[in-house]
């Protein structure tokens, strides 16, 4: 799928999530840019949302860039009309935002403490409601729009962690479906892009080469994801090309799949072999680090 350099033009588009360089929804919003979208960036990190903002302006992009909490419904209001007052108009959400701050703290439901349970809900999910909420009727007052929320690959095949992330972004896939069924025939087109593991900026610079190898032996194709591949697609579901497409979950996640072997389900690595318990133990780890790293940042 290639990015066309007017498949966008004179659209409008809000993106959520994207205030880390090199993550997914910074370069979500590079290929939105690239493909001639006028941009709202926003994130609850505003620091380096604005050095993403002001690459894309360097670049000669329409860019703005403006901060939001996703648990404030008065700070997703306001991000929503400070988009549709700037630029006259809105056409598409993406949201990539996600509590990932609390990956490190987000285990199995034996030690799940409640207080990450409900802020990851509150952020994923709620979050996510406040943004169509407010998007769809901004949308509606032109000829309709698309939103494309970033799920995750997890929730179909579960993980060795991350129980209320896997489970928030399960609840992101079910409200992908219920705007899709209820706004569709007015014009409002609702997708989910499903990501397995994405060698974005910060993934890259603390995963050791040997463990990146585990996980990526553990791919169908031998290769993990870069943000880039997210951004095409999203370009894709905002974009007229995809006019006859609403109500998907289009799972770019190859993990585990290869050698699930007979005994288990795809995707399933919770079982007793040697090679799941590696995994398991590998995936602990970049998790971990990540983690750590991003504490750093
Ligand atoms: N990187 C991966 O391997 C991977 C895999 C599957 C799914 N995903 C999903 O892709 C998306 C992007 O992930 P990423 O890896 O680029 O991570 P990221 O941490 O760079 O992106 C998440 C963004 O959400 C923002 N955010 C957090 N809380 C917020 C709030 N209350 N209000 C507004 N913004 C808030 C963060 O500041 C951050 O910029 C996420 O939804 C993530 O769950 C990522």
């Amino acid at each position: 799928m290639q990015v066309r350099p007017n498949d966008l033009k004179d659209m409008v588009v809000l993106v959520v999530g994207c205030g880390t360089p090199g993550s997914i929804g910074s370069a979500i919003a590079q290929a939105l840019a690239d493909a001639g979208a006028a941009l709202v960036l926003a994130d609850l990190a505003t620091s380096k949302l604005v050095a993403v903002g002001q690459k894309l302006v360097e670049q000669g992009h329409r860019v703005l860039t403006q901060a939001v909490d996703l648990v404030s419904e008065n700070s997703v209001e306001e991000l929503v009309s400070f988009a549709q007052k700037s630029f006259g108009r809105l056409d598409a959400v993406v949201n990539a935002a996600a509590a990932t701050n609390l990956i490190g703290r987000d285990r199995g439901v034996t030690d799940m403490e409640a207080a990450v349970w409900d802020q990851m809900f509150a952020v994923n999910v709620r979050g996510a409601m406040f943004i169509c909420k407010y998007a769809i009727p901004a949308m509606l007052t032109g000829s309709g729009g698309a939103i494309v929320n970033i799920s995750a690959g997890k929730t179909l095949r579960g993980d060795v962690d991350t129980t209320a992330n896997s489970a928030s972004k399960a609840a992101l896939n079910a409200l992908t479906r219920s705007v899709a069924t209820i706004y569709g025939e007015r014009g409002i087109r609702c997708n989910a892009i499903a990501p397995g593991p994405i060698l974005t900026e910060l993934v890259n610079s603390v995963v050791p080469p040997a463990i990146a190898k585990i996980i990526r032996d553990c791919t169908l194709l031998g290769e993990l994801g870069v943000p880039e591949d997210i951004a095409n697609l999203a370009v894709f579901l905002v974009s007229k090309r995809s006019k006859m497409y609403s109500k998907g979950k289009i799972r770019l996640d190859l993990l585990a799949v290869k050698h699930a072997g007979p005994r288990s389900r795809v995707g399933d690595f919770s079982g007793p072999s040697a090679r799941a318990a590696k995994f398991r133990t590998s995936w602990r780890r970049v998790t971990w680090e990540c983690i750590s790293a991003s504490r750093k940042w």
